[in-house]
């Protein structure tokens, strides 16, 4: 199904070796589907040289990325709708998101961020590391903004048979595989369901306000 509401969605999300940025372009992907205008950003990275230099694959990821779109205020401002990617980090979300989350104060205190739609995704390296606990912290914000939170659920087949992670789309990377197909569909089908029920908020906002 697809519809031409051009509902506004933003992707943000963190990466170091490109496991989220890749599951990113999947949500962008099924929201693009469903006709919504897409933003895909990817948030500040934080992390000082020496910590990159460590893991060679960081490093090529941060170079080959330095001069792709940063994620801003805006981003947020803009959107009707957000998915936020980030790797488990320790069971939970990775600093460089956090902090870009934790710069949004000014917009929660001005009201912007209320009834804006969230969807929450995530990768770790194993099934049982933190992916729903990654996903319910980023939630968390989704909350305090007065966001309108969109699970992935169980609607579609592939994700009550196949993937099976109704939080949101989540990709276990074991010994550093890039995300499968398995992951990717999840993801499309996460920016399908996020463009779709921004559609329908937009259109009862717009009834409400006729
Ligand atoms: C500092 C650090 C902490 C991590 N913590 C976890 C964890 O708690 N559970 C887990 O399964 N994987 C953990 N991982 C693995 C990453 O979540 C996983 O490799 C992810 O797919 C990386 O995504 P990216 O390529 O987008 O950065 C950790 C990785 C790093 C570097």
């Amino acid at each position: 199904m697809t519809n031409d509401s051009g509902v506004k969605v933003a992707v943000l999300f963190y990466s170091s070796t490109g496991n989220l940025a890749a599951m990113a372009e999947a949500v962008g992907e099924g929201a693009e589907a469903m006709g919504a205008q897409l933003r895909v950003r990817r948030v500040p990275e934080l992390a000082p040289p020496e910590a990159i230099a460590y893991n060679p694959k960081w490093a090529e990821y941060v170079a080959k990325t330095k001069d792709d779109p940063v994620a801003t205020l805006d981003d947020l401002e803009w959107a009707d709708a957000v998915a936020i990617g980030s790797p488990t980090r320790f069971g939970g979300p990775a600093s460089q998101m956090k902090t870009f989350l934790d710069t949004s104060g000014g917009l929660w205190a001005q009201g912007k961020l209320l009834d804006l739609v969230g969807t929450a995704f995530t990768s770790a390296s194993t099934a049982h590391g933190g992916l729903e606990s990654t996903i319910l912290a980023i939630n968390n914000h989704f909350y305090h903004w007065g966001a309108i939170v969109v699970p992935l659920g169980y609607g579609d087949p592939h994700l009550l048979k196949v993937s099976g992670n109704p939080y949101g789309a989540s990709f276990f990377s074991q010994k550093g595989a890039p995300p499968d197909d398995v992951a990717l569909t999840a993801a499309r089908l996460q920016g399908e369901r996020l463009a779709r029920v921004a559609t329908w908020v937009a259109a009862g906002r717009a009834g409400e306000q006729a």
